[in-house]
């Protein structure tokens, strides 16, 4: 059988990094023998100077349609005060999809330690996952938007709780069986809800992993201070989206962190985590990295393609551990470049460069 990929490279940087994930991923699929097929399809803000809208229904309906979505990040200042902006069409995607809990895996590859801000003692064996909800809280609540007066609303119910608490919790199963869930329960009350609800599933089907709750701001500071104490870091939408950037900067770049938002079944959408990065578009020189291994995410959780996945991951680091590095990394590979020698290692496993 045949994969369909609706690939949605979108503005900036996103057609440079997808693009050189969709490279590899090709390369991924001719070594283990799997069929795929990419859609391109408009989306963003290229959407909005086509037709208007950032999120098309034919690429809605190629999203709804396929086995997975491949996103490379939308947005920029051309497209700021438009009526309609291009972050509106990713939320809609995310929303009409379904996809409710975003798997953000930061990890300090070694090697890469003395890139990190903090010392590198703090960083080494750094390796957490955040689990951020996805289609809830106050990215969807009503809004209001006036000159002299703006309103966004939070809400949540203790189903969309439940059900990205579960994802987090399994999660953990299969890594080091622990999980800090961050919300603001001292001020908000969909904070007591989420950590009322996270409690009670944690008490009937998960007592096997050890749970802790921590306040926002105190899980900020510590995510900086000692990072590597943490497994599973599960919280609500908009914390998610901050700390989930704060995170990916200890391990160097947010070039090099992937996502993957899943819903119900089998399908998802997968992107870098970070955004269109207008100050470096066009130059050839993003990182793509995060891009690539959200690529290996969508082998393994939309394909159970397990061996391709961790062909790209082991093709990542051994690129990284031959000392190659973008310009995040004070190194001088371009973004195609690098890509080109993932590609290389992935294709020939006994490629030697000088
Ligand atoms: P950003 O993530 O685009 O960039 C932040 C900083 O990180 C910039 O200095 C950028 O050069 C750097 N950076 C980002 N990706 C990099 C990469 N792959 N390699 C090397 N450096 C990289 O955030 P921003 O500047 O706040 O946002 C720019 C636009 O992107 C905004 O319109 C925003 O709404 C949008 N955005 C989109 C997504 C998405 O599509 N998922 C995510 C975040 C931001
Ligand atoms: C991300 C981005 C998006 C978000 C924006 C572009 C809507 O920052 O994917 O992290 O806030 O979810
Ligand atoms: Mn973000």
């Amino acid at each position: 059988m045949t994969y369909r990929i609706a690939f949605l490279p979108g503005d900036g940087v996103g057609p440079e990094v997808a693009n050189a994930a969709r490279q590899v991923m090709e390369g991924a699929a001719r070594v283990h023998n799997i069929a795929l097929s990419f859609e391109e399809h408009a989306f963003g803000g290229a959407a909005i100077d086509e037709t208007g809208d950032p999120l098309p229904e034919m690429t809605m309906r190629a999203a709804r349609e396929a086995d997975a979505v491949f996103l490379g990040a939308v947005g920029g200042p051309k497209w700021d005060s438009a009526p309609v902006r291009p972050e509106a069409g990713l939320l809609r995607l995310r929303k009409d999809l379904g996809v409710f809990a975003n798997l953000r895996p930061v990890v300090c590859m070694r090697g890469l330690e003395a890139f990190s801000p903090l010392k590198e003692s703090r960083v080494v064996g750094l390796d957490l996952l955040i689990v951020r909800e996805l289609t809830g809280g106050l990215y969807f609540g009503a809004r209001e938007e006036g000159e002299a007066h703006a309103s966004d609303r939070c809400d949540y119910a203790r189903e969309d709780v439940e059900r990205v608490a579960r994802i987090a919790f399994e999660a953990a199963r299969k890594r080091k069986s622990r999980v800090v869930s961050v919300d603001k329960a001292n001020v908000l009350a969909t904070s007591r809800l989420w950590r009322r609800t996270v409690s009670r599933l944690h008490g009937e089907e998960y007592e096997d992993i050890d749970l802790a709750h921590e306040l926002v701001d105190a899980l900020a500071m510590k995510l900086v201070s000692a990072p590597s104490q943490f497994d599973v870091i599960l919280t609500e939408n908009l914390f998610g989206d901050i700390l989930s950037d704060e995170a990916s900067a200890l391990a160097g770049s947010i070039g090099l962190a992937p996502s993957a938002s899943l819903g119900q079944g089998r399908r998802g959408l997968y992107e870098p985590i970070h955004g269109a990065a207008p100050d470096i578009a066009g130059l050839d020189r993003a990182n793509p990295v995060g891009a690539i291994l959200s690529g290996a995410m969508l082998f393994r959780r939309s394909l159970g393609a397990e061996a391709a996945a961790a062909s790209i991951e082991t093709a990542i680091a051994n690129v990284l551990a031959r000392g190659c590095r973008t310009q995040d990394f004070e190194g001088s590979e371009s973004c195609s470049s690098f890509t080109g020698k993932v590609l290389d290692v992935l294709e020939d496993a006994t490629v030697e460069w000088q």
